[in-house]
Parts: structure tokens; sequence; C-alpha cells
């Protein structure tokens, strides 16, 4: 695939409200021994990655504060989690909490990156990862914008090359145009079968889901959740 910056997809803000000193403390110390750096060649086996044993991989693009993230490594201590979020507060908000539920002794089952997702996905291995989550990315409602959208032919192509066979990617949203947008390319995609459909409960909740801060933000302004599964072929 060609290194081309169009075919890239952070669009967002990096910075947000100044970061207070204990946060900016937290990704000088923390952030260097958990994130991924893509200088090195990424390992055959991507479970290398991590300092626990772990048995399958999982990764989170756009984690925003890490609550979802947190929430899977508790419910599921065997996998690898690999968080992204190029947003520094959300980074520096999971930190925090990583700070507070272990202290000093950060779990070997996490791995972070702080930048565009779709370098990181080009850097993995093949087949690597049992699922992606994609939750609530970036709407881009304005249809002027929508080719801003993390979802597109490039980026399913992207994550359907580290999804192993039977590898999910989830996707969820409370915006229509764009769950129609996602439904549509990756019916175009070959690389993935669609789990449902629309009448058979876009709107059901993945199992023992704890919802997530965009979520819950919609569900208060009266917006509703569709939740996509998408199985690798
Ligand atoms: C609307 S927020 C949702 C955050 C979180 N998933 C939630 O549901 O609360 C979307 C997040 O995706 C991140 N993001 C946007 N483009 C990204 C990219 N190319 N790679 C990784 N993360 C990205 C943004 O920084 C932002 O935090």
């Amino acid at each position: 695939m060609r290194d081309d910056l169009a075919l890239r997809a952070f669009f967002g803000r990096r910075k947000g409200k100044k970061l207070r000193p204990g946060q900016y403390a937290s990704l000088q110390d923390i952030l260097p021994a958990l994130r991924l750096d893509l200088v090195h060649n990424a390992p055959d086996d991507g479970r290398k990655l991590f300092a626990a044993p772990v048995e399958d991989i999982h990764l989170e693009i756009g984690f925003g504060g890490g609550e979802h993230l947190l929430h899977e490594m508790q419910r599921r201590p065997q996998t690898g989690f690999i968080g992204v979020e190029p947003f520094v507060n959300g980074m520096a908000k999971l930190l925090a909490q990583l700070e507070h539920r272990f202290e000093d002794d950060m779990p070997g089952c996490l791995r972070l990156y702080d930048d565009d997702a779709t370098k990181l996905l080009d850097w993995l291995p093949s087949g690597a990862l049992s699922g992606v989550d994609l939750l609530y990315p970036d709407p881009w409602p304005k249809k002027k914008h929508w080719k801003r959208r993390f979802v597109n032919a490039h980026n399913l192509e992207r994550i359907a090359r580290v999804l192993r066979p039977g590898g999910l990617f989830r996707f969820a949203s409370d915006i229509d145009s764009y769950v129609e947008w996602t439904w549509h390319y990756c019916q175009e995609s070959h690389g993935f079968e669609c789990q449902g459909n629309q009448e058979e409960g876009w709107d059901i909740p993945y199992p023992d889901w704890p919802g997530t801060r965009y979520e819950a933000k919609a569900l208060r302004e009266g917006r509703k959740p569709a939740y996509l599964t998408f199985r690798r072929i």
C-alpha cells in the first residue's frame, strides 16, 4: 500500500485543555514504557509486543478517555490490548486511571499508541489481531467532510489485513449516515461478512457493554446508537 498522507486518517484535535502538572508527568513517566515505537519492525508474532503472556490481541482505535478499554482489560485478562488515541488529553485521562488502579506496576497486557491508527495498522503483522473496535469515531456529519471519516475502502483493507480469519471488527455510532456508510463499505470490501442487519438488532449493545463517554453524550442528546459487527472472512 502507498505511504500516502492522503490515505492517513487523523483530522481531529491533538490537544484540548491545558494539561495539569500530574497529567503531564504521567505522559512523561508512564507513556514511554507502554508506547509502541514503530521505528522498529513489528515482531512476526504480535503477542511478543506484550510483557505478559497473552492469547490474542485486541485493538481499540480512538479510545477517548479509555473507559471502554479499561473495562475490556478487566473482563479479558488473557488478551493483550492495544489502545490508540492521538488526542493528548484523552491519553492523559487513561494514564491517570492506570496510575490509580495499578500504581507503579503497569499491566503487561497493554500497549498504547498516540498517533494516527492507520500508521499502526500498516505496521502490525498480518493476521495479528482477534478484534478491532472503532467506537464512536469522529462522525464528520457534513457531507463535504465525509471523506475524512475513518471508515473508507483503504482503512477497511488495513483492518482486514491485520485481523485473523474469524476476527471481529466492531463499529458503533450514533450518526445514521455514518452507520449506513460503514455498512455499505463493509459490504463492498469482500474481506468482511456482516453479522446481522438493521432488522436483527443494530440497536442491541455488544455483550457486557459498559458504554462509552461519547455514547452517554449521544444518548443525553437523544441520538440512538447502532452497534455493527463484521467478521473477517
Ligand atoms: C468521538 S471520539 C470517541 C471516543 C471514544 N471512543 C468514546 O466513544 O467515548 C473519537 C476519537 O477518535 C480519535 N481519533 C480520530 N481520528 C483518529 C485516528 N486516525 N486514529 C486514532 N484515533 C483517532 C479522536 O482523537 C477521538 O478521541
